[in-house]
C-alpha cells in the first residue's frame, strides 16, 4: 500500500497541519520528514487545539504511529515539552518513534544561529536550524538521536569535547560561550525519556508499507524555502519538496503513489527575501488581519500579497502533485476584486515570463502581471454543500487556478477547525 505526501507549495504556513489531521483519518501512519520546531503546524477539532512544532499533526489519533524520521532536526526540549502538553491534553504518544538518523539541534547551534543572523543574515527563525543541517553536512560536530543510546559517560564526554569546539567558534564571533558540562548534564537527562522512542525508523516505514499499511508523509514549510529549488539563501536548510521526503524518511519514491499540494488562496512569506506579489498597502494589511498572518513558531507578522500562479506553476512542476487543497479561501470573502499574479515582467526591459527565476536577484526585478477577477459577496460556507454552491465568482477563480496549475482542486478551507472543509466534487 503505497504512502501520500503533503508539500507545501508557496513559502510555508500553508496550513498543512490541517490537512494532514484531516487525511490521517485514512492512514495508518503519519510522519514528518524534514525541518525542525522552525515549523509551526495548527490542528484544532472539536475545541481542542494543538500548535505543534515537532511532533507529527497525526495526534489526534493517539493509536496511529506517529514518526520523526531522519531528515528532522530535532531540539530536544521543545520535544519533550510538546510530548508533555499533547499528553496532559489526553491523547497518548506511545506510539511516537524518533529516527535514530535524525540530527539534534544542540544549544550551540542556536547560539550561532543568533550571531550569524544578525550580521546580515535572511531573518532565520532562530531556532538553530542552518547551523544543526551544516553540523550534519559536515559530519565531524554532529549529534543524533543514536548518540542518547550510548552510555551516559560516553555520551557527556561526546557533548563537552564537542561544545569545547563550538565555544572557541562562538568566542571568536564575539558571543557568550556555553556551559558545555550543564548541556552533556541536560541532554543526558533527556536521553533516558527519549531513549525509548528512538528506532529505525527506515525499517519500520519499510516494512509497515510491505504489510500494506498506508503512510502520511508532512512536509514542514513550503518548496520556495527548499534549499536546493526555493528563493536560495532566503530559504531555510531542507528539501521540502518531494524528493525530500525519500532522502528524509528512506522510502523509495514509487512508493509514494499521491502528492497532496497545499497552498493558500494568497501568498505570504515571512523573513526577508524578494515576493513579487508583496502588498504593502491597506490590502495587504487587511489580508494579514483578517487571515491572522503572524508566524506560529516567532508571531513575526507575515508579509502577504495576491496568489502568484508563476509560483505554483512551478512548484507544482517541482511536486507534481495530484490534488490541490486551497486554504484561508474565506480571507477574500468580500473583495470587490482580487487578483492572481499569471507572469512575471522584467523591470526596465519589458519581457515577460511565465519561468520562476533560480536567481534571487533576478527574481527581486520581476514585476507582477495580474489577471483580475471579480470579488465575491461574504456567505455562509456552512451552508454550501460541493463546488457548484458556491459563488460563482469564486468558482472563476477556482477554475482558472486549476487552468493554471493543471492540478484540481479537491479541498477547500475556510477556517482552522477540521469541520470547515469543503470536499469539492
Ligand atoms: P530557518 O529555517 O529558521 O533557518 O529560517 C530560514 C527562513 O525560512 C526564514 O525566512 C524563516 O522565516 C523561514 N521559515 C522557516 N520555517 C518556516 C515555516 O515553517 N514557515 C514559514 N517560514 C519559515
Amino acid at each position: 500500500m503505497p504512502a501520500t505526501l503533503v508539500i507545501g507549495m508557496q513559502w510555508g504556513d500553508e496550513a498543512k497541519g490541517k490537512i494532514v489531521d484531516i487525511l490521517a483519518h485514512d492512514h495508518d501512519y503519519v510522519v514528518r520528514f524534514n525541518g525542525g520546531d522552525n515549523a509551526g503546524h495548527t490542528i484544532r477539532s472539536g475545541g481542542v487545539t494543538f500548535k505543534l512544532h515537532l511532533v507529527p499533526s497525526g495526534v489526534m489519533y493517539p493509536d496511529k504511529p506517529k514518526v520523526i524520521a531522519n531528515g528532522v532536526v530535532v531540539n530536544l526540549k521543545t520535544l519533550l515539552a510538546e510530548m508533555k502538553e499533547v499528553e496532559a491534553a489526553g491523547y497518548p504518544l506511545k506510539s511516537l518513534a524518533i529516527s535514530e538518523s535524525a540530527h539534534i539541534i544542540m544549544p550551540w547551534h542556536i547560539v550561532l544561529d543568533g550571531i550569524e543572523d544578525e550580521r546580515g543574515g535572511i531573518g532565520t527563525t532562530k531556532k538553530g536550524i542552518g547551523p544543526a543541517y551544516a553540523d550534519k553536512a559536515a559530519r565531524v560536530t554532529a549529534i543524533r538521536m543514536a548518540d542518547l543510546l550510548l552510555g551516559e559517560l560516553e555520551l557527556r564526554e561526546k557533548i563537552e569535547r564537542i561544545g569545547a569546539i563550538k565555544n572557541s567558534i562562538i568566542e571568536a564571533l564575539g558571543g557568550e560561550a556555553v556551559d558545555a558540562a550543564k548541556i552533556a548534564e541536560e541532554t543526558a537527562a533527556s536521553a533516558r525519556v527519549i531513549r525509548p522512542y528512538i528506532k529505525d525508523t527506515r525499517f519500520m516505514l519499510n516494512d509497515a508499507l510491505a504489510k500494506g499499511k498506508r503512510v502520511l508523509l508532512e512536509g514542514a514549510q513550503g518548496g520556495l524555502l527548499d534549499v536546493d529549488h526555493g528563493t536560495y539563501p532566503y530559504v531555510t536548510s531542507s528539501n521540502m519538496t518531494a524528493g525530500g521526503a525519500c532522502t528524509g524518511t528512506g522510502i523509495p519514491p514509487s512508493k509514494i503513489d499521491k502528492v497532496v499540494g497545499v497552498a493558500k488562496a494568497y501568498t505570504t512569506r515571512v523573513g526577508s527575501g524578494p515576493f513579487p506579489t508583496e502588498l504593502t498597502d491597506e490590502t495587504g494589511e487587511k489580508i494579514r488581519q483578517k487571515g491572522a498572518e503572524f508566524g506560529t513558531t516567532t508571531g513575526r507578522p507575515r508579509r502577504c500579497g495576491w496568489l502568484d500562479l508563476v509560483v505554483l506553476r512551478y512548484t507544482a512542476m517541482l511536486n507534481c502533485p495530484d490534488e490541490l487543497a486551497l486554504i484561508k479561501l474565506d480571507v477574500l470573502d468580500g473583495m470587490k476584486e482580487l487578483k492572481a499574479c499569471t507572469e512575471y515582467e522584467m523591470e526596465g526591459t519589458g519581457r515577460k515570463t511565465k519561468q520562476f527565476p533560480s536567481d534571487i536577484n533576478a527574481l527581486a526585478k520581476m514585476k507582477p502581471v495580474y489577471k483580475s477577477f471579480k470579488g465575491w459577496p461574504a456567505f455562509d460556507w456552512k451552508s454550501v454543500k460541493g463546488r457548484k454552491g458556491l459563488p460563482k465568482e469564486m468558482q472563476e477563480y477556482l477554475s482558472f487556478i486549476e487552468k493554471e496549475t493543471g492540478v484540481p482542486i479537491k479541498f477547500v478551507s475556510y477556517g482552522p477547525a477540521r469541520e470547515e472543509t469543503l470536499v469539492l466534487d
